[in-house]
């Protein structure tokens, strides 16, 4: 489908090419549409209360992003404050408001070594008990929102910076086998969902990439559901893995049969860049080229950024303003940087790979 809308854009290009909205009505039209949602999901981490309290914010979340990630909703100490208990008023809330305004939904995470409950962090438990609390977590959550949910963040972050597996209390109390346990929970609970491994580090090239593309190579071998890798990218400016390197690592990772996430993308504001207007500048040109190698890239399916707004509410307390509007929800240089992208026409591009 990709494929053929490019063609299809190549080829209507001239005939649209000169015509650029202004600024008033590519704001009034959004990302999404702009973009056109055969091409690539446009995507942001969301939270319940800013929708439920701020109208601008749940207006710009529907207007300009058609896939919501959960920011914080599904992680496993916000949703079970006890063993015995789950709490989904928040998650369900999100996915309603997902499915009312046409987007996609990314769950995240089922897996994850950090903002675990107490109960279960400070708890001890034999190798069968554990894997028990995570095949009914899994399988509760993956249930309840079966065909609702699309994307699913099932393990998030399991390796380290050397490429090793992460000493997680998964992996101290069962074994790496915890990983491909909760790919096969998921799948049985849900088996349209797309089932990803989610990291950060791991964006471009180098020691951790080389990890997880192993991981990802030995899961598949073994017939493990997993169908997508997320790149979280979050970077700053001045610091952001180089985009051919980001190529590259998409190029292997799809050859291994993967679809591909960019999940967390945030560009953080570095003081020895220049002045402020110098470093929204660079901010907006990374946005871009990592959010053009997805596009351009066959197996690159969702570009989703952690967050939109500078405000409180989406970086409580942060002074590096890593996201597209400010915190008045004023569009930055890099919101207008992708809509311009997104207007362009876009180039295939495998870096010397044949194009699937
Ligand atoms: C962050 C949230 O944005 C914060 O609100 C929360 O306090 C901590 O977690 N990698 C991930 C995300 O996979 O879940 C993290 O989200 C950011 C790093």
């Amino acid at each position: 489908m990709k494929l053929f809308v490019m063609t299809m854009y190549l080829l209507l290009a001239p005939l649209v090419i000169g015509i650029r909205a202004d600024d008033a009505d590519q704001e009034a039209k959004g990302l999404r549409d702009t973009l056109g949602a055969q091409m690539v999901s446009i995507g942001t981490a969301a939270e319940p209360n800013p929708i439920r309290t701020d109208p601008m914010y749940a207006e710009i979340l529907a207007r300009d992003f058609n896939m919501l990630a959960t920011e914080n909703a599904f992680k496993m100490g916000l949703m079970r404050p006890t063993e015995d208990s789950y709490r989904f008023e928040d998650t369900d809330f999100l996915v309603d408001f997902a499915e009312m305004n046409g987007m996609d939904v990314r769950g995240h995470t089922l897996i994850w070594h950090q903002q675990l409950p107490d109960w279960l962090s400070n708890g001890t438990y034999t190798r069968e008990e554990l894997l028990t609390i995570m095949e009914e977590h899994v399988t509760t959550v993956v249930s309840r929102y079966r065909g609702r949910v699309d994307a699913w963040d099932v393990v998030n972050e399991a390796v380290e910076g050397d490429g090793s597996l992460r000493q997680s209390i998964f992996l101290q109390t069962i074994g790496p086998e915890y990983i491909e346990y909760a790919f096969r929970w998921a799948a049985a609970a849900d088996p349209e969902a797309r089932l990803f491994y989610n990291d950060f580090g791991a964006d471009g090239l180098g020691v951790k990439s080389e990890g997880v593309y192993r991981l990802m190579e030995s899961l598949l071998a073994k017939r493990v559901p997993v169908h997508g890798i997320g790149l979280q990218m979050h970077t700053t400016i001045g610091d952001t893995p180089d985009p051919e390197d980001v190529r590259r690592n998409m190029d292997r990772l799809a050859q291994l049969g993967l679809e591909i996430h960019v999940t967390e993308m945030d560009v953080r504001l570095n003081d020895e860049m220049g002045d402020l207007d110098t470093q929204l500048q660079l901010q907006a040109q990374t946005y871009r080229s990592i959010a053009e190698v997805c596009i351009q890239h066959p197996a690159c399916t969702a570009f989703v950024t952690w967050g939109f707004s500078d405000s409180n509410y989406a970086r409580a307390g942060r002074p590096d303003t890593p996201l597209l509007f400010d915190a008045n929800y004023v569009p930055k240089p890099a919101y207008w940087a992708l809509a311009d992208l997104f207007a362009s026409p876009v180039l295939m591009q495998c870096s010397g790979q044949p194009c699937r």
